[in-house]
């Protein structure tokens, strides 16, 4: 049987951040309830020309390469975040990466699981032909609104990866669980701007469904679940990943070992570090939570097991699982993840508030987003709008 899974896998965050000491304080709250409560250090801010679609590219740029542009047969994109409901986001990664033509490119959305959609349609197109690659993206602008309740956990991103045969990083397993719960957690019909979230409520439903995956998943595969060495967990903030693991400690029966859940626990802090620099980005979530414990984790060796649950709102959850490949550290970059997010600039609380309310909608549809090119840092960015139509540019 061929393998397949994560060939490369990269991420991209704006060039902005807000530290979250600095917002707690200009809302009045406690800081730490902000860094320790829900676990967030600094928040990613996008601003007007970092769009999805140019965040997405920029991700994908990184690690595409001339073969791969005549081997990739699919662009998948993942978002919540979209900006036209009919014409998707993936035919402009298509062009601006210079895909082969005879590939397809779409969108796919369930709320923050869209990415695991792609990601398991992605590897079951591969499983079929191994000798082509599919590129799936998510990309998403995470936005409550200022003083809401769900400011703190905003953010802003873009993953790229490739799916392969015989991948150099995880090989992903065929069995998986997936959960569908029809609620009313955090949704956003299409005449608003932010969503309605029952914040407590999509908390509290989230570790529900993770439990029902867990006790039925122990079931199902018992000995596939002892061998996880760690799990990556959906982060809409750091905080909530620690407390599934603690439903489990303090569940009072329970059929799993207690030594599974320590062992768990152990490698969960490193797969948080950089969603605590950067808040939620929805779709990617879950990738940015994998990308860090493979950064960060030194305890982490090839051939162990991980699982990685994802949970999107309104909800669908899926517990799936991969075997760490041969060498897949010489594929992942600790100082690149460092200096990506080193190289950000703060934004003061009056500056983010104001570039908060920057939007794009123009009836007559012809906007020149960007004024001053000299402020832009390298990479794509939207460039202008013009009769409804987005134009992208890049500065290398
Ligand atoms: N020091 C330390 N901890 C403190 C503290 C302090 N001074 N003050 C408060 N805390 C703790 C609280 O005890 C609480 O801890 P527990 O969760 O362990 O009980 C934590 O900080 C948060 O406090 P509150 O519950 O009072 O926080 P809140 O009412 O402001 O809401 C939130 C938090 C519900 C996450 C809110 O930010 C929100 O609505 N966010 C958006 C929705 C969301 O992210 N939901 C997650 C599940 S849904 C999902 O995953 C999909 C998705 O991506 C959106």
């Amino acid at each position: 049987m061929v393998k397949v899974g994560i060939d490369q896998i990269t991420f991209h965050v704006p060039n902005h951040y807000v530290d979250m000491v600095e917002l707690a304080k200009a809302r009045d709250i406690d800081p730490n309830k902000f860094l320790i409560g829900i676990g967030q250090e600094k928040m990613a801010v996008p601003t007007i020309e970092e769009d999805i679609v140019a965040m997405a590219a920029n991700a994908a740029n990184r690690i595409v390469t001339e073969e791969d542009k005549e081997l990739i047969d699919q662009v998948i994109f993942a978002t919540e975040s979209g900006f036209d409901f009919s014409k998707s986001a993936a035919t402009y990664i298509h062009q601006m990466l210079g895909i082969q033509p005879f590939a397809k490119a779409y969108e796919v959305k369930h709320a923050c699981y869209g990415g695991t959609a792609a990601l398991i349609s992605a590897f079951n197109y591969v499983k079929l032909n191994p000798e082509r690659k599919v590129l799936v993206i998510m990309s998403d602008i995470s936005r409550y609104g200022l003083n809401s309740g769900g400011e703190a956990t905003q953010g802003a991103g873009a993953i790229a990866m490739l799916v392969t045969a015989n991948p150099r990083i995880l090989a992903l397993d065929s069995e998986t669980l997936s959960l569908t719960d029809n609620q009313f957690d955090f949704w956003r019909p299409s005449y608003a701007e932010v969503p309605y979230v029952q914040g407590k409520y999509s908390t509290e439903l989230y570790i529900e469904m993770f439990n029902t995956i867990i006790e039925e998943y122990a079931k199902r595969y018992p000995e596939r679940l002892s061998e996880l060495q760690a799990i990556s967990f959906h982060l809409p903030f750091t905080k909530m990943g620690r407390k599934c693991l603690q439903s489990l400690e303090n569940k009072e029966e329970t059929n799993l070992d207690s030594e599974l859940v320590e062992r768990w626990f152990s490698h969960y802090e490193d797969s948080t570090f950089i969603g605590r620099q950067v808040g939620n980005v929805y779709t990617g979530s879950l990738y940015l939570s994998l990308i860090s414990l493979l950064n960060f984790d030194e305890n982490l060796e090839e051939g162990q097991r991980i699982g990685m649950f994802s949970y999107g709102s309104g909800a669908v959850a899926e517990l799936f699982t991969g075997v760490l490949q041969p060498g897949f550290k010489d594929h992942i970059s600790k100082e690149g993840t460092l200096l990506h997010l080193n190289r950000r600039e703060k934004l003061d609380i009056s500056a983010y508030e104001e570039n908060f309310e920057q939007t794009l909608s123009n009836e007559d549809g012809v906007i020149e987003v960007v004024k001053d090119k000299e402020t832009l840092h390298p990479g794509f960015y939207l460039d202008r709008i013009d009769d409804h139509r987005r134009y992208y540019n890049e500065i290398t």
